[in-house]
């Protein structure tokens, strides 16, 4: 079996944190069985610079063609004055669209080794485990009309849309009651259904999907700006939290931060399954392209490793491989090697390179462990 994948690094320490991933592949292809076909291509602002835009057809149809794509981040200020067409962001935002990844998974996750980089109180955030499912091809960020009009004598209009069909509403809603099945059971959907009719529109969507299909698992639902407060205010109340794309895109960023780094946090694009189950998907860190820091060894790999290991559990069926993958971060961690991001106390602050050598190392030392533990338990 090979699995066939594509690489887009992006911008800032996209590059950086993806040449990390490209080492434990290699490494992976080294030590075992498995075989990876790896593509890599550009996307926002270097295929501005390369292409002319922040998304080239070719590159489209390959991501298309491999079915799995791996990014790193997108944007920087050498890009700032273009127009939102042509942004790197729109490349993003493109790459989603076209392969039609509605749904976006974005676990929130408190490591023991990290409880101390939360801004939260220890007791507030210890064990926390929360998926934000985002829409991620509606609303706001799609809908027409769109634009900046000029209305004269100094005077301009700013105009977005937002809007959703039932369409949109359920099969978004469907993932997040799957994915609670496999969880808490549990799903709060966010919206302001008090101000907006597209939000009125999703809670009866939503409370009519879960009535006819979902009965098993506990909905709740909340304003987003309520959401937001009660994030913070007891974290712990949450098991998947499904919204629309901008209600996510701003609480999936409050929810990352509860975990006190954003470094940390990988997440999932995912499209409808076909006839043999398999969706196309996208993984990408959480964090941006952090212009300020590319480029120097400091940029924290982690995020991009354990979206790697999300693409290993939901893409390509090795939920064995994704654990040792993250096996061997939480033994990074344990062992007190941290990133600038999320230094503490008594830790040794390491570059992205070393730390990509530290989780290659823990990787390859359970490999030999438990090769050595097999022939044990084989020779008894
Ligand atoms: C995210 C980002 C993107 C978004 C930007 C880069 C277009 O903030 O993935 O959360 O707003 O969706
Ligand atoms: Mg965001």
């Amino acid at each position: 079996m090979i699995y066939k994948i594509a690489l887009l690094p992006g911008d800032g320490i996209g590059p950086e944190v993806m040449a990390q991933v490209r080492r434990l592949i290699a490494h992976m292809e080294k030590s075992g069985d498995i075989r990876f076909e790896v593509w890599e291509d550009v996307i926002g602002g270097a295929a501005i610079d390369a292409y002319g835009a922040p998304l080239a057809d070719d590159t489209l149809e390959t991501c298309r063609s491999a079915g799995t794509v791996l990014m790193g981040a997108v944007g920087g200020p050498k890009w700032d004055k273009v127009e939102y067409s042509i942004r790197p962001e729109a490349g993003l935002l493109r790459l989603r669209k076209e392969l039609d990844l509605f749904a976006n998974l974005r676990p929130a996750i408190v490591f023991d080794a990290l409880i101390d980089a939360s801004t939260l109180k220890p007791e507030v955030v210890r064990g926390l485990d929360i998926l934000i499912v985002r829409e991620l091809t509606g609303g706001v960020y799609f809908g027409q009309p769109r634009g900046i009009e000029d209305l004269g004598g100094g005077e301009r209009r700013g105009v977005n849309t937002q809007v959703y069909t039932t369409m949109e509403i359920r099969r978004v809603g469907r993932v997040a009651f799957d994915m609670a099945r496999l969880r808490s059971g549990r799903v709060t959907s966010a919206e302001k259904a008090n101000v907006m009719e597209s939000g009125k529109l999703w809670r009866e969507d939503i409370t009519a999907l879960h009535a006819a299909e979902y009965a098993d698992v506990a909905l709740s639902h909340m304003y987003a700006d309520n959401c937001a407060m009660q994030l913070l205010r007891n974290p712990r109340q949450f098991d998947v939290i499904v919204t629309d794309n901008l209600f996510g895109d701003i609480l999936s960023d409050e929810a990352a931060m509860l975990t006190g780094s954003l470094g940390m946090l990988p997440s999932a694009s995912l499209g409808a399954a076909d006839e043999k189950g398999r969706r196309m998907a996208l993984y990408e860190p959480v964090h941006g392209s952090a212009p300020d820091i590319a480029g120097q060894d400091k940029a924290n790999p982690l995020a991009a490793i354990l979206s790697f290991a999300m693409a290993l559990r939901y893409s390509f069926d090795r939920g064995d491989l994704a654990d040792r993958v993250e096996d061997a971060v939480r033994a990074v961690l344990s062992a007190g090697i941290r990133t600038a991001d999320i230094m503490a106390d008594g830790c040794r602050c390491v570059g992205t390179q070393a730390m990509g050598d530290a989780v290659i190392e823990a990787l390859a030392t359970n490999e030999a462990r438990a090769s050595y533990d097999s022939t044990r338990t084989a020779k008894k």
